[in-house]
């Protein structure tokens, strides 16, 4: 079957509509569309010369990265059935690139690339180390949400940390959990890492994140990294580059454009750690929960900084103190 994504056609030998995929399928997941398209934000607005779609299966990111970003990339993965498949959509949209069927451990062990994108089935872990040493900048995402947000005993042996999390603060520590894991990777190696914007969406986190070489940074990188009241260690500092979020250009062919639109203004309002959660705070003090736009509206009358966020309809970034919230729900 032949799809249409962005500025390419694939062909797919099978398709998946909903939720992650599973190892040894080649398949095209239309449900990461929207995760594609990230990479394409990123690559449109940063300059990346020569690039990895390290984890391929079809090699639609990667044929979207050359035809849409214009960057010069190797498309790798280590199922020689997808290399067959990738070879086979190359030919379709018309480009010759290298094609490789590797471990991309190994691949990444060899060279130095200005992006690697970093997309298995489930955890990231394994291909963190390699990742880190090899690229300038590294596009992750993460299935194992349930693990890295603590909802499983997992996480102590797969990201060596505790995690106990209300349900609602569970995906916005999920990332926090997965970006101070590669940020405590990379101090081993005397590198350090920034976030150039991370997302939570349905079943997958992504995080965009820039190495940067030298003790200095793998020092600066270790005192962004600690406990919070909910375990860890985790990353404590900013999930985003807002400079970058304020001038980078969305790119307006992207299939999930106005998805990737609302949630870019959400993520430049996400300058604090964690949020107030208004239907809990609501029910603690047995009143009914006003609606977000009014709470929102009060804080900012008040002087106070206050926005919504991507990872909870009902959340209120702020630097307000926990009791002026309870007297806004109180007087509301
Ligand atoms: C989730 S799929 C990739 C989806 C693809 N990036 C996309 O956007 O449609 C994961 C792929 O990683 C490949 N893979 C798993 N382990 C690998 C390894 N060690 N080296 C290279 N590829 C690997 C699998 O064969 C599979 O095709």
């Amino acid at each position: 079957m032949i799809v249409e994504e962005g500025l390419v056609k694939i062909y797919a030998p099978a398709i998946n509509i909903k939720g992650p995929g599973k190892a040894g399928d080649i398949f095209y997941n239309r449900a990461m569309v929207i995760n594609r398209d990230t990479t394409i934000f990123l690559l449109s607005n940063l300059k990346v010369k020569y690039a990895l779609d390290g984890l391929a299966a079809t090699g639609v990111r990667g044929i979207r990265m050359i035809k849409e970003c214009n960057v010069s990339t190797v498309i790798n993965d280590i199922n020689p059935k997808a290399v067959e498949v990738i070879k086979r959509n190359a030919e379709l949209n018309g480009i010759e690139t290298k094609i490789t069927n590797r471990d991309v451990n190994s691949l990444m062990a060899e060279e130095r690339f200005d992006y690697i994108d970093i997309d298995p089935f489930g955890s990231p872990a394994a291909f963190i180390d390699m990742g880190l040493r090899s690229g300038r900048i590294l596009g992750i995402t993460a299935t194992d949400t349930a693990t890295l947000g603590g909802r499983n005993r997992k996480a102590r042996r797969r990201y060596l940390v505790d995690i106990a999390t209300p349900p609602h603060y569970t995906h916005e520590i999920g990332i926090r959990v997965l970006l101070g894991y590669v940020g405590r990777m990379a101090a081993r190696f005397d590198l350090g890492i920034e976030p150039i914007f991370s997302m939570w969406h349905g079943h997958f986190y992504r995080i965009y994140i820039r190495v940067k070489r030298g003790v200095s940074n793998a020092k600066r990188t270790l005192e962004k990294i600690g406990m919070c009241e909910y375990g860890g260690p985790l990353w404590l500092d900013s999930l985003h580059d807002f400079s970058y979020l304020e001038e980078a250009k969305l790119p307006s062919w992207l299939p999930s454009y106005e998805k990737l639109k609302k949630y870019i203004e959400l993520w430049k309002g996400e300058k604090f750690f964690l949020f107030h959660h208004l239907p809990t705070i609501s029910s603690y003090l047995k009143k009914s929960t006003p609606p977000i736009n009014r709470v929102i509206e009060y804080l900012r009358e008040l002087g106070y900084e206050a926005y919504r966020t991507h990872f909870s309809p009902e959340g209120v970034k702020t630097n307000a103190p926990r009791d002026i919230i309870e007297k806004i729900i109180l007087e509301d």
